[in-house]
């Protein structure tokens, strides 16, 4: 993977010598950075959490992985979900960091809810021609 790095970034890396610290590109430049979640966040499965984390019916977790926050929950039938933590309508994080308890994931912002499964039940205001099905 990193002999596809830009050779900005490879440059950076060469440049490392033992017994000193890493050149400061390495720890400010935001394509470095960039690189840096692509090579460790987007290249393979990651696990999140352990059965254990949610052992009861809406056992819910925050998850920060690179940039993605994710809501690794129990849902009413005993499944495990991976949900992004995310409102479809404008996109608000659902859930604030940390573990908690859940019956329905209800957005802060304009109360748009979800079901555990992570389908939308409920979306106020949005008029009779709106479509839920397709805002889960
Ligand atoms: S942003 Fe979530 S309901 Fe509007």
């Amino acid at each position: 993977m990193l002999n596809k790095l830009p050779s900005s970034i490879s440059a950076l890396l060469d440049a490392r010598a033992d017994g000193h610290s890493l050149p400061a590109g390495l720890y400010t430049r935001e394509d470095v950075f960039e690189a840096d979640i692509d090579v460790f966040f987007h290249k393979h499965w990651i696990c999140v959490g352990l059965d254990c984390d949610v052992p009861e019916p809406g056992d819910a977790t925050v998850i920060d992985i690179g940039k993605t926050s994710l809501i690794l929950l129990r849902d009413d039938d005993g499944e495990i979900r991976v949900l992004h933590n995310v409102c479809r309508h404008r996109g608000s994080r659902l859930l604030d960091p940390g573990k908690t308890i859940v019956s329905k994931l209800v957005c802060p912002y304009h109360t748009w809810t979800y079901e555990l499964t992570g389908e939308l039940s409920y979306a106020p205001h949005m008029g009779k021609d709106f479509d839920k099905d397709c805002r889960g």
